[in-house]
């Protein structure tokens, strides 16, 4: 048995991370990588090989792995990377076919949680090799986080924290969601990876946008993954069919204008359990807003009217989700600083229905002289 193996034998309860590089010949995949994944409440090691530019997964047991190290790939690699949680070596291949083992190191133990951003822990790492993406831009080819997309990538943490901590009690192994305007798509794949990939759940993922360029580039990003269940389509979600069957979760995130009205709706059709929906561009009543009320005071100023009217649609959304039989949070997703497009509607479904609410917002509605497309669309 080989130092690699050996090592790896040992350091097996706490690996982070290996990736055996450089073949010596055309026979064996150019690139091998192994990380831990928890499945069925187990500790198992997902091997990720690459081939014609495309990702294989499998998923193997301690025992599994180290036969396949011992059978298929010591000894044909000419550099590997071992990440345990205790420390990192890198190890060069000799010719006489042994490893020889050189910049051994401890891992730093991670930074506490909270103060300075960049040493909040997330639930996704840097670091984390999430492939796909690089492809997107998001990180570097060594897993770091672009800089420029850093508030992004922050933005997306919190919102799978959300939605991790909405499912952990859950149970449930399949899960279809539909992201609206899904834009480069970086949630949908961290959602996928998150969900598929790590936690080994039956995840479908459908994604709909307006632009075709972008819907075209996410299959592309998805095929040579193998992110089999997902699929980007090309659609105008405000008149376009949309996918058929039972879903369980909605998500928008800075979905513009009405996109949003049309994915709630399309959730209380389709009686999705959750939604999770960051608005943006909420132009439709300040557009139309006249003076009729006690609201005249915030029509005086464009920035104040235009905030009102962002919070009063966003207010009669949740209005409306509560009457189609769902409990609502509306709650700051992200700091200020990051985005001050921050504003989450949580929403699980509970089926007891009213008409309070849309009652309420139809008399502000008349009085102020707007239509708003959710309760619009959701008169019977
Ligand atoms: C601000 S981007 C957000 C993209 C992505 N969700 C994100 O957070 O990075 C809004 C996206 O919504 C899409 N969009 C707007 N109206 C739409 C509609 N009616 N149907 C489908 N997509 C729409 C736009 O094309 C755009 O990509």
């Amino acid at each position: 048995m080989s130092r690699l193996s050996r090592d790896l034998a040992a350091g097996l309860d706490s690996l982070t991370k290996l990736v055996l590089s450089q073949p010596i010949d055309g026979t064996a995949d150019p690139k091998v990588s192994v990380r831990p994944v928890f499945l069925r409440g187990g500790r198992y090691y997902q091997v990720e090989r690459f081939r014609d530019n495309k990702a294989f997964h499998e998923n193997l047991d301690g025992e599994q792995l180290l036969r396949l190290m011992e059978s298929e790939l010591d000894g044909r690699y000419r550099q590997a990377l071992l990440v345990t949680e205790r420390e990192s070596a890198q190890y060069s291949l000799k010719r006489d076919g042994s490893y020889k083992r050189s910049g051994a190191a401890a891992v730093p133990r991670p930074a506490a949680t909270g103060g300075n951003n960049r040493e909040k822990r997330y639930l996704l790492p840097e670091g984390e090799a999430i492939p796909a993406l690089v492809d997107l831009g998001v990180f570097t080819p060594d897993y770091k986080i672009v800089r420029a997309k850093y508030d992004k990538y922050r933005q997306i943490n919190r919102f799978v924290e959300l939605i991790d901590q909405a499912f952990r009690d859950d149970g449930r192994k399949e899960l279809t969601i539909l992201d609206f305007g899904c834009g480069k798509s970086y949630l949908t794949f961290i959602l996928y990876w998150y969900f598929a990939v790590k936690q080994g759940r039956q995840v479908k993922i459908i994604d709909y946008d307006l632009k075709a360029d972008v819907v075209e580039h996410c299959n592309a990003v998805a095929e040579k993954y193998g992110y089999t269940g997902l699929r980007f389509v090309h659609a105008d979600v405000s008149r376009d069919s949309l996918y058929g069957q039972r879903v369980d979760m909605i998500v928008t995130l800075h979905a513009c204008d009405t996109a949003t009205d049309y994915a709630l709706h399309y959730a209380i059709e389709k009686g999705a359990d959750y939604i999770f929906s960051v608005p943006c561009c909420q132009h439709e009543i300040n557009l139309q807003m006249k003076k009729g009320g006690e609201l005249d005071v915030f029509l005086r100023h464009g920035i104040v009217r235009e905030r009102m009217a962002a919070l009063l649609t966003d207010e009669i959304r949740t209005l409306v989700l509560e009457d189609m039989g769902y409990s609502v949070d509306v709650i700051e997703f992200t700091d200020l600083e990051n985005s001050p497009k921050n504003l989450m509607l949580r929403a699980r479904r509970t089926g007891r229905r009213s008409e309070k609410g849309r009652t309420l917002a139809r008399e502000i509605a008349g009085r102020y002289g707007f239509s708003q497309t959710l309760l619009e669309l959701t008169k019977e």
